[in-house]
């Protein structure tokens, strides 16, 4: 069934008006967020940077239900699994509690991007269920405020209220001004930027992310020093964008992402999110910079590969990446919109 079948018929079950529809897209970070100071207000270690995507949308509505006892929520037009409506039903607490009201919400969600996957499906997730809910709620919300909102949700959500490049500035600080403090804010840069991503598995990843970062974070000799790294590695990247030198930018944010890849192999137990795929993608890239087309490769935590290039190099490294044996799926991405919001106002 589709998103808008669902969403007609459970307006017209409920006999009430359906709720607002907020669409954001996913992003993908080329300056990583890994590793929470906070976890209850997930407060990042560093700060992080990334490129939100024009493909793959999540579009969520929210319908309020006053008469219901329960939330509902629903994935690409089936019931979510336990896990997902636990996060999603904590979630729109604290957007009740902020809004000092207890309807339950009917939540439905259609994600165009492999869900858990490694791609950021939580980010385009939670980023369309915060604008999506503070509107149904009627919490009156900056673009700020809302990218605070969404990293209750998932930290990378944050990034994706806005569009193109944006910065997630850690904050400093706990308890509320680190709340206050951490947000993402959006940069103009003068580069003409594409995405090439191989998506190598479409499947769940073993380990989620959430968890992945906390057992990393305790248990890897590598963490701190990369976190470290990271702080310098932001700086570089938003001076070489700054600059337009998209090509420093990519040698900085591949090593980054490298080395976030180390912090977890070396984690115990280890975490391998790396898949042989993954690896010949990364030595087709580093032929592609021999052969004198600057590509540049970034991996989330799932074995699908990200490659930053110039847009007029997009197809060529398209056409490299088909050339390997490996069955992946490629789709060109180039910066995206930030979320919107559309319907549920008062009648
Ligand atoms: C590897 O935002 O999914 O994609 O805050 O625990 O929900 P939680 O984590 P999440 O982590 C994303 C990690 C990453 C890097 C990044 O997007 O910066």
């Amino acid at each position: 069934m589709s998103f808008s079948e669902t969403a007609h018929s459970a307006a017209a079950f409920a006999g009430r008006r359906a709720g607002p529809v907020a669409i954001a897209y996913p992003n993908m970070a080329l300056v990583k967020y890994w590793g929470k100071r906070d976890e209850s207000l997930v407060l990042p270690v560093t700060g992080s940077l990334s490129m939100t995507l024009d493909i793959f949308p999540t579009t969520t509505r929210v319908t309020l239900r006053p008469r219901a006892a329960v939330d509902a929520v629903t994935l690409n037009g089936r019931d979510a699994s336990p896990q997902t409506r636990m996060r999603v039903e904590r979630f729109l607490d604290l957007v009740r509690d902020k809004a000092g009201r207890s309807e339950r919400a009917r939540v439905e969600t259609n994600n165009t991007i492999p869900t858990g996957a490694g791609l950021a499906s939580s980010a385009s997730g939670f980023a369309a269920l915060a604008a999506a809910a503070a509107k149904a709620y009627g919490i009156e919300s900056d673009a700020r405020a809302l990218s605070r909102l969404a990293r209750r949700g998932s930290g990378s959500a944050c990034r994706s209220i806005f569009g193109g490049f944006v910065t997630w500035h850690a904050g400093t600080g706990f308890g509320a001004a680190g709340d206050a403090s951490s947000y993402a804010e959006p940069s103009r840069y003068a580069v003409d930027a594409a995405l090439v991503i191989a998506i190598v598995d479409s499947g769940p990843k073993a380990l989620p992310s959430r968890t992945a970062m906390r057992l990393s974070m305790t248990s890897s000799p590598f963490y701190l020093p990369w976190a470290a790294a990271t702080r310098t590695d932001l700086e570089q990247v938003q001076a070489a964008l700054a600059a337009g030198d998209l090509v420093r930018a990519g040698g900085i944010a591949e090593h980054n992402a490298l080395g976030m890849h180390a912090v977890l192999l070396a984690s115990q137990p280890s975490i391998r999110y790396l898949a042989p795929q993954s690896l010949r993608i990364l030595d087709r890239v580093d032929r592609l910079r021999a052969a004198g087309i600057p590509a540049y490769a970034t991996i989330d935590a799932g074995p699908n590969v990200a490659v930053l290039c110039a847009r007029h190099h997009a197809a060529r490294v398209m056409v490299a990446l088909r050339e390997l044996d490996d069955p992946v799926s490629i789709r060109i991405a180039r910066p995206g919109p930030g979320v919107t919001v559309t319907g549920g106002d008062e009648p």
